[in-house]
This record gives structure tokens, C-alpha cells and sequence, in this order.
């Protein structure tokens, strides 16, 4: 499937919208709620099967995929804010949360997200945050960015260790 793309056409994401995936260990989607389909604009038949990359932006840090990995493979929830990009070249910003479901014996049995509506205070601080993130990655990659992310945190009295609850307060 070729990439979309990108448009300067905004989703609208409903605070009664809870758009939810599922996916294998590599993250590739095994399940889709039928908000997800509709506002990313996919059928299940495209989705299923593909790695959630399908609905990376290109305005997206890859830093912040980093830290989600890394979180999620350490058995960590993580709560992060994510633009994607729609079939059609649109995006939608989400607050999302992705957790490790376990089987009942403690085996891996999936990943679960969750992703909900964003404010507008803190859709403007993301914006300009990953903008950074994302020029210093062009120029000087991923461990620099990473810096800035860190730096970022420090600024606002955070830590890596507590950027799960910090990003959550920014909605509001
Ligand atoms: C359950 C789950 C949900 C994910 N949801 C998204 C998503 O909504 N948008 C997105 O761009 N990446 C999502 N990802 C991260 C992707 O797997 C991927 O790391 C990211 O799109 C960056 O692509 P890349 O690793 O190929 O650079 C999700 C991963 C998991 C495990």
C-alpha cells in the first residue's frame, strides 16, 4: 500500500471517542474498534496484519516511538501523544496509552492502546515539542533529541520516571 500523503486536514477525535488497537509482539495490529477505522479512514481488512507504523506521521519524533518501545518491552505502561496520519492524508492528535496484556499464567498475550482526545493548551505544548525533537533529530539523530526530551522534562521539574503522569496532566 502506498504512503499517504500528508494533508494539512485535521481529524476531529470526539471526547466520547476511545479508539483502541491491539497488537502482537511486534506491534503488529491484531485488533481495531470501529472509531479507529472511521476516523483513520482504514477498513479492518487493511489494517490487520500491518505493523502500527502504518499510521506513523512524518511530524512524529522518532524518539518517542523509542521511549514507547522501550517502556512496553520493560512491561511498563506508557502514556504518550501521538499525531497519526489518516488514509487520506489527514491526521488526528490522540493521547494514547499502551500496556502489556497478560495471559493468566503471566505469559505476553498482547499490547493493548488506548487513545483518547487532546486539549487544546496541550496540543499547542506537544506541538512545539516535537518540532524541536524532530529538527534536532533531522540534524544530529535520535540521542540528541533524546537530550532535549530529557532537558524538556528537567524544565518542568520531571524525569523520565515521571513522564507517564506528567504527559497526562498536560491534558487538561
Ligand atoms: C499497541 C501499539 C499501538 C501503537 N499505536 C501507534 C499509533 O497509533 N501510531 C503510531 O505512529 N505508532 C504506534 N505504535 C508504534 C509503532 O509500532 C511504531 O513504533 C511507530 O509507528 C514508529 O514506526 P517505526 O518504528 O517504523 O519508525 C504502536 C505500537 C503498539 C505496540
Amino acid at each position: 500500500m502506498d504512503r499517504p500523503t500528508p494533508t494539512d486536514i485535521e481529524h476531529e477525535v470526539r471526547s466520547i471517542d476511545m479508539i483502541v488497537s491491539k497488537g502482537d509482539a511486534e506491534g503488529n495490529i491484531t485488533y481495531t474498534n470501529p472509531i479507529f477505522m472511521k476516523i483513520s479512514g482504514y477498513s479492518q481488512g487493511e489494517l490487520l496484519d500491518q505493523p502500527h507504523s502504518i499510521l506513523r506521521h512524518p511530524d512524529m519524533p522518532k524518539v518517542i516511538f523509542k521511549h514507547l518501545w522501550s517502556s512496553i518491552k520493560e512491561g511498563n505502561d506508557v502514556n504518550a501523544y501521538v499525531k497519526n496520519l489518516c488514509k487520506d492524508g489527514g491526521y488526528y492528535w490522540i493521547l494514547a496509552q499502551v500496556r502489556v496484556a497478560k495471559n493468566p499464567d503471566g505469559s505476553f498475550r498482547n499490547y493493548v492502546s488506548t487513545r483518547k482526545n487532546i486539549t487544546a493548551g496541550a496540543k499547542e505544548i506537544i506541538k512545539n515539542l516535537y518540532a524541536k525533537l524532530l529538527e534536532v533529530e533531522k540534524a544530529d539523530g535520535v540521542e540528541a533529541s533524546e537530550k532535549v526530551l530529557i532537558d524538556f522534562l528537567t524544565e518542568n521539574g520531571q524525569s523520565i520516571e515521571t513522564f507517564n503522569t506528567f504527559m497526562l496532566s498536560l491534558n487538561k
